[in-house]
């Protein structure tokens, strides 16, 4: 977790906590930690696994007598229970409290718990206007097999909102002014299916590799943008044949704050399309790792890069925009379905 200055603000006047799914934390951190607090959605929370593999999300107020039930506090894991630090309650991850010091617990002694959705080995919570339940789903995503890289992830903490951050999946004007591509068109029109939104988009970018070379990738990618918290992108790196996943995580802290987790997952090249100038003189088991290195640093440079405006920008209502904007207003049609009392969004799949 790489946490900012504060010095400065984000000043957005939408409401901070919009209805989704929310990534909490990886399930290898989980099974690693036992047990996880977390400040999210402006609770705190706890996450933990039983031994069966279930997972909890749960706020981190014991039902007794309100003790706080992170590691802090004294909280831990026992035979795939959670006890509270106060007077030893004992709790499943289903919620309900099992046991006692003193006595058989009352029926009623359960946690208050949100939904768990876990997406290749990414666990969210959801998070429903007024506390409701699930509303949509998150999909699932095309399997990979061996030959992908296991997840990279990174996190950043700063002044935003979600909205915010999810807009750069159709703001194609940003990409070459920010970040330097060039050729960047839509590849499509952006598609929306309820909490949905699909954006093409291709660009080409020339980089220096490993210090000694230059490579021009030509990329196809297309985000799938799952509500304001989750966007999964697919490239495909046409020339070279390089085939790459993002997963854009952004999530509410405490109504300022949000982090932003960038996971990262590529295949592993095994007989490049074309020769790499500087590369070919490299056994063919070390191009694929410099590649995914490259790819991987020039995901985490694009965001740093967007940081910058991200913590420092305001939210625009009313934006005045050119034609090269791409579908903005569309977007924020599209985000209107995550704030309560705002009108569900239409469909535009044919
Ligand atoms: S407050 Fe948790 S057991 Fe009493
Ligand atoms: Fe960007």
């Amino acid at each position: 977790m790489i946490a900012r200055p504060q010095q400065y603000t984000n000043v957005s006047s939408l409401p901070p906590f919009p209805e989704g799914w929310y990534f909490v934390a990886t399930l290898e951190a989980v099974q690693k930690a036992g047990l996880i607090q977390r400040t999210w959605m402006g609770d705190e929370i706890v996450i933990w696994s039983d031994a069966a593999g279930q997972i909890c999300i749960a706020r981190s107020i014991c039902p007794h007598l309100g003790s706080d039930l992170g590691p802090e506090a004294g909280g831990k894991i026992v035979g795939g229970r959670l006890v509270c630090p106060f007077h030893g309650f004992e709790f499943e991850a289903s919620g309900q409290c099992v046991a006692t010091p003193f006595g058989a617990p009352a029926r009623s002694a359960k946690l208050d718990l949100f939904e768990v959705r876990e997406v290749e080995g990414l666990i969210f919570g959801w998070w429903g206007l007024g506390g409701r339940p699930s509303q949509w789903q998150l999909p699932d995503v095309p399997g990979t097999g061996d030959d992908w890289t296991d997840l990279q992830i990174r996190t950043i903490r700063f002044a935003g909102h979600p909205q915010e951050t999810s807009e750069n999946s159709v703001d194609i004007a940003h990409l070459s002014f920010i970040h330097g591509y060039h050729n960047v068109a839509n590849e499509a029109p952006v598609l929306i299916d309820g909490p949905r939104l699909e954006s093409r988009f291709g660009f080409s970018t020339t980089r220096k590799i490993a210090k000694f070379a230059k490579l021009t990738l030509h990329v196809s990618a297309t985000a799938h943008v799952v509500g304001l918290g989750y966007s999964f992108v697919e490239f495909q790196e046409r020339s070279i044949g390089i085939d790459a996943r993002l997963w854009v995580l952004a999530t509410p802290v405490d109504g300022t704050l949000i982090d932003l987790s960038i996971v990262s997952r590529m295949r592993a090249l095994h007989a490049p399309k074309r020769p790499i100038a500087g590369l070919s003189f490299l056994p063919r088991r070390m191009r694929a790792p410099i590649i995914n290195k490259f790819i991987a640093d020039l995901q985490i440079r694009d965001v740093q890069q967007d940081e910058i405006i991200w913590s420092r920008k305001h939210y625009v209502p009313r934006p005045r925009l050119v034609h090269t904007d791409g579908e903005i207003l569309k977007y924020r049609a599209y985000c209107t379905q995550f704030y309560a009392d705002e009108p569900r969004c239409e469909s535009s799949r044919p």
